[in-house]
């Protein structure tokens, strides 16, 4: 397969400015808009003080590839907003070779993908997309928004004693950001007057029975416990819902979007752009295409050696500064200027570049710094460490007719999950889902099927995010060590998952039947052509559970990344940071992103995100009025 590298160079949307007088100083100065850094920017605004979100992308809040949602696949290829970064699954580098979407640059301006590159090739990686522009990847995500357990949010407390962070407490930032579209009101579970609309689709296919969709549901429910005369309702239940023994259960639910009951993609941009057309005149200042280079500290507390004290930011300013931007051209750099913040700098670049500024400026693993002539403002370990992710991987095949069905979301736990906990978050449906490359994702055709499973608490997270070198221009070297730390159970777990979704499918019955499957387990068609070509025992011994737990060890994939910046307590000497998000050992700096998770939240860091954001406008402010 090759797709284009690039374009001609694409002109910039609009830059946003506000109303209020361009300032030199800022009470507040966030780096990054997504779900950590872009509503906590709106609400220091709208809470009185002069604040600066500083974001490397442009506004694509017109452009219908990301404010329609069901745009979802074309947003994340889009080279106006992609940043491509290519990381590594292991340190194993041949066994990272096996990833079949594996992208090599051609170097004639195409990528190639697949595990037989052409001669002079040069290695890329694996593709980790994200998103460079106001509202983060949460402009050109799926939108699925679904809620971490409990124990998540409550290790939090274990950790550090604060009991602000338990999950009962966290409830309470749902209701505030959300604007529910999907219940009637007065569900106490839920907020009906935030800026964050969710819906839900409608599920009403599942009452037909003589869909091939619904015979498979109910199997399903019949596998998995649930009474199948029932599964036409379970499949409106709300996945948001709250109560003791949610994290236990396993169900069907509907699957909610963070977007509003007409399609259109809610997302921190809706947030940040009313903020600024609203008539309160909130001073709030917007500054797009500008890459931050690090953060400055007061120069009289280094020198006397007291608490370094964050005072402002370094920029570079101009599109497509980064080396992760497709668009980026060699040697491109831009004026570079100091801006001030004589409160606090947040840091909410995401989990690869949040760690990343910090090491720019001095905080981090010492020895890391010092190879790079950094000088250290505060050697903190954890920075950078502890990179988390879901585990991701799918079966899909085709079926012998078009599968007619709606989507089906269960979450279930298999057999040999270690705790009571459901463990997988599956969606089936006739999509094909297999992973991240350029060009993403490949159609298979009208009978294409897919179960796409999302692990939902993995029990490794050894990755990290290093840097190459002190030019903050430069991606990070980015390893997130899949499966380092009981491996085994997380794969075994998968293929139960697999194993329990395929015999499901089983009762789909005609025209659909046979599936032909193309993966974890290649279908008895398969090995009927891999007979005619002689292979007959390979393909029939693919399908072993041992097969199918090596094909998710080499083909899983994630883009859920988290935790390069925890939170953690006093004792603990990889915490980067308190219960408040303060970055430890250093003032007025914080992180607000999903960097800050110690533990990965759930099956999808979104919505969990912009709760944290949520809860630490309000600990930021709370401190401001201590301090007045
Ligand atoms: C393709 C894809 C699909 C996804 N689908 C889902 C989904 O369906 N549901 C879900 O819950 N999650 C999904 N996610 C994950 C989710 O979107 C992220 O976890 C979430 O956006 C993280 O928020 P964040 O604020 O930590 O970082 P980000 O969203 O990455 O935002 C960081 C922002 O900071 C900016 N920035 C970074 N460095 C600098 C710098 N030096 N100077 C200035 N600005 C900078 C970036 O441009 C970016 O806008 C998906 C992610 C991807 C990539
Ligand atoms: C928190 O600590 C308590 C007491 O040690 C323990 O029972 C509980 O399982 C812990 N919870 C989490 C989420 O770590
Ligand atoms: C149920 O699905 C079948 C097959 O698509 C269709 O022919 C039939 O009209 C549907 N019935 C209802 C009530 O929608
Ligand atoms: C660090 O500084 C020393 C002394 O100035 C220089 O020799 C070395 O090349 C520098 N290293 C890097 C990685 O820039």
């Amino acid at each position: 397969m090759r797709y284009r590298l690039l374009s001609a160079l694409v002109a910039s949307a609009a830059i946003v400015t506000d109303a209020a007088p361009a300032a030199s100083s800022y009470d507040y100065i966030v780096v990054g808009s997504g779900p950590g850094g872009g509503p906590l920017a709106a609400n220091l605004a709208r809470a009185g003080y002069s604040t600066l979100l500083i974001e490397a992308g442009g506004d694509e809040g017109d452009n219908p590839t990301y404010t329609d949602i069901g745009n979802f696949n074309e947003a994340a290829n889009d080279e106006l907003t992609r940043w491509d970064f290519w990381v590594k699954h292991s340190d194993d580098p041949v066994r990272d070779l096996k990833f079949k979407h594996t992208t090599w640059d051609t170097g004639d301006g195409t990528f190639y993908v697949g595990l037989d590159p052409p001669a002079d090739a040069k290695l890329l990686g694996i593709q980790y997309p994200r998103a460079a522009v106001l509202g983060g990847c949460a402009m050109h995500n799926a939108g699925v928004c679904s809620l971490p357990a409990d124990d998540d949010w409550n290790i939090i407390v274990n950790k550090t004693g604060d009991t602000s962070w338990s999950a009962e407490n966290m409830r309470k930032y749902l209701k505030k950001i959300e604007k529910n579209e999907y219940l009637p009101a007065g569900d106490e579970a839920h907020g009906y007057d935030g800026w964050l609309a969710t819906s839900a689709a409608d599920n009403s296919w599942a009452k037909n029975d003589s869909l091939p969709g619904t015979r498979m549901l109910k199997k399903m429910a019949e596998l998995t416990g649930q009474d199948p005369n029932d599964a036409v309702n379970l499949v409106n239940r709300d996945i948001l819902e709250a109560g003791d023994n949610v994290d236990e259960t396993t169900s069907f639910y509907n699957m909610v979007t963070h977007a509003d009951s007409k399609g259109k993609r809610s997302s921190p941009n809706n947030y940040i752009r009313a903020t600024l057309a609203d008539p309160a005149k909130y001073p709030l200042t917007v500054k797009l295409q500008t890459l931050v280079t690090r953060v400055l500290f007061d120069e009289a507390t280094l020198k006397a050696g007291s608490t370094p004290r964050a005072i402002g930011v370094e920029v570079m300013e101009g599109a497509s500064l980064y080396r992760a931007d497709p668009k980026h051209v060699d040697g491109t750099k831009g004026p570079v200027s100091q801006i001030l913040a004589t409160r606090e700098v947040i840091v909410a670049g995401g989990a690869f570049n949040s760690p990343q500024i910090l090491k720019l400026s001095g905080i981090g693993p010492a020895a890391e710094l010092t190879k790079f002539n950094i000088s250290v403002v505060k050697d903190l370990p954890g920075v950078g460490e502890n990179l988390g992710d879901n585990y991701e991987g799918s079966l899909l095949a085709l079926g012998a007719a078009p599968v007619q069905s709606g989507l089906i979301t269960l979450l279930f736990r298999t057999p040999s999950a270690p705790t009571k906990k459901r463990n997988i978050f599956t969606w089936c449906g006739a999509f094909s889902f297999e992973g991240f490359w350029p060009g993403f994702p490949t159609y298979h055709g009208p009978t294409q099927y897919t179960c796409a499973m999302v692990h939902m608490a993995p029990k490794s997270q050894t990755g990290s995010v290093r840097l190459v070198s002190a030019d903050p221009q430069d991606k990070p070297d980015i390893n997130f060590r899949f499966f380092e730390k009981r491996g085994d159970e997380d794969l075994h777990e998968l293929v139960e998952g697999a194993n329990l979704l395929r015999k499901a499918w089983q009762a789909a019955g005609e025209p659909v039947l046979p599936f032909d499957e193309l993966h974890p387990c290649p279908s008895s068609s398969g090995a009927a052509a891999a007979a005619a070509a002689g292979k007959e025992e390979e393909e029939e011994e693919s399908c072993t559970d041992a097969a199918q737990a090596e094909f998710f060890k080499t083909q899983a994939y994630s883009h859920h990344a988290t935790s390069t910046c925890a939170i953690g307590g006093d004792d603990d000497k990889m915490a980067v940071l308190d219960s408040k998000f303060r970055v430890r050992g250093v003032e007025g700096l914080r992180v607000v992103d999903a960097s800050a998770f110690p533990v990965v939240p759930g099956a999808f860091p979104s919505c969990p995100t912009m709760m944290l954001s949520a809860k630490a406008a309000e600990d930021i402010l709370a401190d401001a009025k201590k301090a007045e």
